[in-house]
C-alpha cells in the first residue's frame, strides 16, 4: 500500500517525486501536442520543438516504467499530419530512428517492449525498418509496452478493421450473429490490449484529433496547457494522481 504523503516536497526536487503503487492506470495514452508552439515562442523552427519533444518522450517513458504502467501509447504521427509541409513531415518521420538509435539500449534495460499502431505501409523505409528492428529486439520484454502511434488515424483504423472483418464473415471465419465488441476490438491495431484508462493531452487543446475513438469510450481525460516539450515527470504524476481520485462507473451508479 502507498503512504498518503505529499505529492512532492516544496523544493520540487526530482528525488522527491511520489510514485503511487495502487489504483494507477494500466494503460495511458498521450496526445503530445505543442511542439511547434514551443519552438515558435523561442524563435526557433518547428523541428526544434519536435526534437525537444523526443527528450520529453524519454522522460515520460521512464516515469511510466517507475509507475509500473503496463501500456503507454504515444500519438507520434497522424494520418492528418501528411497535410504539413514536406520538410516537417520528413523531420518527424526520421525521429523514431534517431530516438531508437540513442535510446533503444536504455529501453531494453528497462524491459520495455516496443509496438507500433498505425498504417505502416505508407511510411518511409527508414522509419519502418527502425521501428521493426526495435519491435523485434524487444519482443520478449514483459515490462512497459510502448506503443508508437505512427501514421495512425482512428477512423481509418475502424474502416480497415471493418473491411477485414467483412472478409472473414464472407469466408465463414466469423459469424455475423455472434459478432460482439470483443471480437471487433480484435481487428483494431490495438488487438489484445486493454483500453486506455487515462488519456493525457498537452498543449491546451481539448479534442481527440482522431485518436483511439473506439478505445477511449470509457477513458478518463486529463488536459494541460503545458506544451509537450515542457511536460515533465511531475506533471505526468499529477495526471496519475488525479486519475487515482476519480470514480469510474462505466455507466453504472
Ligand atoms: C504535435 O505538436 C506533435 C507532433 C505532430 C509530433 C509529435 C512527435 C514527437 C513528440 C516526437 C516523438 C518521437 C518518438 C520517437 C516517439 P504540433 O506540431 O502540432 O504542435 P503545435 O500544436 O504547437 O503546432
Amino acid at each position: 500500500m502507498s503512504m498518503k504523503i505529499p505529492f512532492f516536497n516544496n523544493k520540487h526536487s526530482e528525488e522527491s517525486l511520489y510514485y503511487p503503487e495502487d489504483n494507477t492506470p494500466n494503460h495511458i495514452a498521450i496526445i503530445m501536442d505543442g511542439n511547434g508552439r514551443w519552438a515558435g515562442k523561442r524563435g526557433m523552427v518547428r523541428a526544434a520543438g519536435h526534437k525537444e519533444g523526443v527528450s520529453t518522450v524519454v522522460k515520460i517513458v521512464n516515469a511510466a516504467v517507475k509507475c509500473k504502467v503496463k501500456v503507454l501509447t504515444l500519438y507520434t504521427f497522424s494520418k492528418e499530419n501528411w497535410k504539413r509541409p514536406k520538410t516537417e513531415i520528413d523531420f518527424i518521420l526520421r525521429l523514431p530512428k534517431e530516438f531508437l538509435q540513442i535510446y533503444l539500449p536504455e529501453l531494453i534495460s528497462n524491459n520495455v517492449r516496443i509496438e507500433v499502431i498505425g498504417d505502416m505501409e505508407n511510411l518511409p523505409t527508414y522509419t519502418r525498418e527502425a521501428v521493426q528492428y526495435a519491435i523485434d529486439r524487444t519482443v520478449d520484454n514483459d515490462g512497459l509496452q510502448m506503443n508508437i502511434a505512427l501514421n495512425y488515424g482512428s477512423r481509418h483504423e475502424i474502416l480497415h478493421a471493418m473491411k477485414e472483418m467483412i472478409t472473414d464473415i464472407n469466408n465463414a471465419k466469423l459469424s455475423l450473429d455472434e459478432l460482439d465488441e470483443r471480437q471487433f476490438s480484435g481487428y483494431l491495431y490495438t488487438a489484445g490490449m486493454k483500453d486506455p484508462d487515462l488519456l493525457i493531452r498537452t498543449g491546451g487543446e481539448k479534442r481527440l484529433s482522431n485518436f483511439l475513438l473506439w478505445q477511449l469510450a470509457y477513458t478518463e481525460f486529463w488536459f494541460t496547457d503545458v506544451l509537450w516539450p515542457d511536460f515533465t515527470e511531475k506533471e505526468f504524476l499529477l495526471a496519475v494522481e488525479e486519475y487515482r481520485k476519480r470514480k469510474r462507473r462505466f455507466g453504472g451508479i
